[in-house]
């Protein structure tokens, strides 16, 4: 990214470029201690702090008051030699936010902050450079794949120094000072210019001089990437004389600018192969989310079979989603189970060995039957990125997934889009195959995992609430274990029903709660689990999981396999009575 975006505003202080400066009448950079009052709603959730746009807006020191409480959770000790990065999805309401970090760090006692250009810089890049750089953390300024613009949501997220996000442990102290913050800490004259690329250096009374340093968003990302895989290899799949043809969609999120320097500028393929690559406040308009809902025209675009490979992003670009010719889609479960298969490929892991495979509860258990299969260690943890990353810290973990579109490695500590899509290029770089063909050789090797699930969004809260209390109230009677269901002409016997709890093998800690399950003596499971990232009602998800390795039937349609499971599954629950929904919103 060369290109300066920022518009509207002069900056206040003449920029240093590499040394310490007053403002330009000779006086430090003055520190306003401004009164607030707590707010009780500011609990970070599975992926930081989430709220409608209008929240942050309208209520007053909203977002000060938890960027505040974000940097008060850092210890003092650490904050004048450390460094924090600072980057976004792109997304409505992003570029205040950085101003306002900006003047809050220096008001603390920050040192350093590294910003990507016009500050945009994807999640999985943040983790890649408070890694590279020895950051002690980041601050993203996203929603991920929720919607933006002004009647959107907006979100923040705090990463600790493995590149990873915060650990509950952080995330509550985050929450119990939000909850008492009576008053933050603010450099209100102080504004830099997120446009141009280098340092800027400001004397910031009663501290040592605070820097901020604006980046290249992709760079040192692309610079990993190339460690990590085979450029050489990839170029000739993609540019070669028998080159595949690919679509990316970037879906108007921050992935854009990385896929077009990435892969077509130095894998070659053709300019007209990335689309809509520009970050936009509010994604065009559409959720940012790579699924078969809202990735519809890529959908569209890849059952016309121009192209032998497809892929989508979220707005943030740690999500993706896999396509072959002809729209043939891979389950993401499918996804990391393929390239765990396959892992040599790749060959960061011919350097690492594979330390071990894991996946969050919900998804499928194809990825076990790979870890089985290849004799390696399989970790299954609650939703959610973090419990990843005390498995990599501890060098027990290489390779991990979920089922909601994250896929990735130990590269970084987070999920990782254009990671999985170069992991997936790479196998078919090596194989030669399309991507039906490896993902039907893989059934016929491991068997297949069925899998869906259904996400009804924005239900009443209470309604929500209730529905999982009596479910759970019905699974945890005694009678319920050993007792049969049947639909259509299946019959499946309760084996075991519980409340997932994980113990960390790691730290020791645990984590309760973590969603319903009620496995069959088959071993298929049925899931109900309340999302921890929507930020209006509640969003009830339905997770369906059945294993099948009969030749005859690993080609058949999920939705049909399933239907059955989810018939049980809406019954014992009896989701539709209790929230007056007749289907979901979304089935994946
Ligand atoms: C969702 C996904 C989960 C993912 C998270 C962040 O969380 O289900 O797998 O880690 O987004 O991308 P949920 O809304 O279910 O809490
Ligand atoms: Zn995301």
């Amino acid at each position: 990214m060369s290109v300066c975006m920022q518009e509207g505003y002069v900056p206040f202080i003449p920029i240093g470029t590499q040394t310490a400066q007053a403002n330009s009448s000779g006086k430090m950079v003055k520190i306003t201690v401004v009164k607030t009052s707590a707010y009780t709603d500011q609990k970070p959730g599975t992926s930081g702090l989430r709220k409608r746009v209008t929240v942050f807006q309208r209520n007053q020191h909203y977002a000060e008051n938890f960027i505040q409480s974000i940097i008060s959770a850092v210890d003092p000790s650490q904050r004048q030699e450390g460094t924090l990065v600072v980057g976004g999805d792109g997304r409505f309401f992003m570029k205040d936010a950085i101003q306002l970090i900006v003047q809050i760090a220096a008001a603390n006692g920050i040192g350093r902050l590294v910003i990507g250009q016009n500050g945009i810089m994807s999640t999985p890049a943040v983790s890649c450079v408070i890694r590279k750089i020895k950051a002690i953390g980041g601050i993203i300024l996203t929603a991920s794949h929720n919607p933006g613009g002004p009647s959107g949501d907006f979100g923040i997220k705090y990463n600790i120094s493995n590149g990873g996000p915060a650990p509950e442990g952080i995330t509550d102290k985050i929450f119990q000072i939000s909850k008492s913050i009576q008053e933050y800490h603010i450099c209100p004259e102080l504004k830099v210019d997120l446009c141009a690329i280098g340092k800027q250096t400001f004397e910031v009374d009663t501290f040592k001089p605070f820097t901020v340093e604006i980046v290249d968003s992709v760079e040192s990302y692309a610079e990993m990437l190339r460690d990590i895989f085979d450029f050489a290899a990839l170029k000739e799949l993609l540019s070669g004389p028998n080159h595949i043809s690919v679509r990316l969609d970037a879906m108007h999120g921050v992935v854009g600018p990385y896929v077009k320097k990435i892969v077509c500028d130095e894998l070659g393929s053709p300019a007209n192969s990335a689309v809509n690559c520009v970050p936009s406040e509010d994604f065009g308009g559409h959720h940012p989310d790579p699924n078969l809902t809202y990735a519809a025209d890529l959908v569209s675009t890849m059952k016309g079979g121009e192209y032998d490979f497809g892929a989508a992003f979220d707005g943030d670009g740690d999500r993706n989603m896999i396509l072959g010719k002809h729209g043939f889609f891979v389950n993401p479960s499918d996804s990391v189970a393929v390239i765990g298969a396959n892992i040599t490929c790749i060959p960061y892991f011919q350097k690492t060995g594979v330390k071990g495979l894991a996946r969050s509860m919900p998804t499928s258990g194809a990825l076990d039957n790979v870890a089985k299969a290849l004799k390696m260690q399989l970790y299954e943890t609650p939703t959610g990125w973090k419990f990843f990353g005390n498995l990599m810290d501890a060098g027990k973990l290489s390779l991990c997934g979920e089922e909601s579109f994250g896929t990735g490695s130990d590269h970084i500590r987070e999920k990782d889009g254009l990671w999985a899509v170069l992991a997936w290029l790479s196998i078919l770089a090596s194989r030669k195959q399309s991507v039906e063909d490896v993902m039907k050789e893989h059934w016929q090797k491991f068997g297949r995992n069925f899998f869906t699930r259904y996400d009804y969004e924005e239900v009443d809260s209470d309604a929500a609430n209730k529905m999982i209390a009596d479910l759970q109230q019905i699974m945890f009677d005694k009678a319920f274990i050993g007792q049969t269901f049947s639909s259509g002409d299946k019959t499946y016997k309760v084996e075991k029903a519980d409340n997932f709890e994980y113990t960390d093998p790691v730290d020791g800690s645990v984590s309760k709660g973590q969603g319903l399950r009620i496995i069959f003596s088959d071993g298929s499971r049925i899931i109900f689990r309340l999302s921890g990232t929507g930020s209006a009602g509640a969003t009830i998800r339905l997770y369906i999981d059945s294993f099948e390795n009969d030749p005859q039937k690993i080609y058949q349609d999920p939705q049909v396999m399933l239907a059955p499971l989810v018939d049980i599954a809406l019954r014992i629950s009896q989701l539709q009575e209790k929230t007056g929904r007749n289907g979901p919103t979304v089935i994946t």
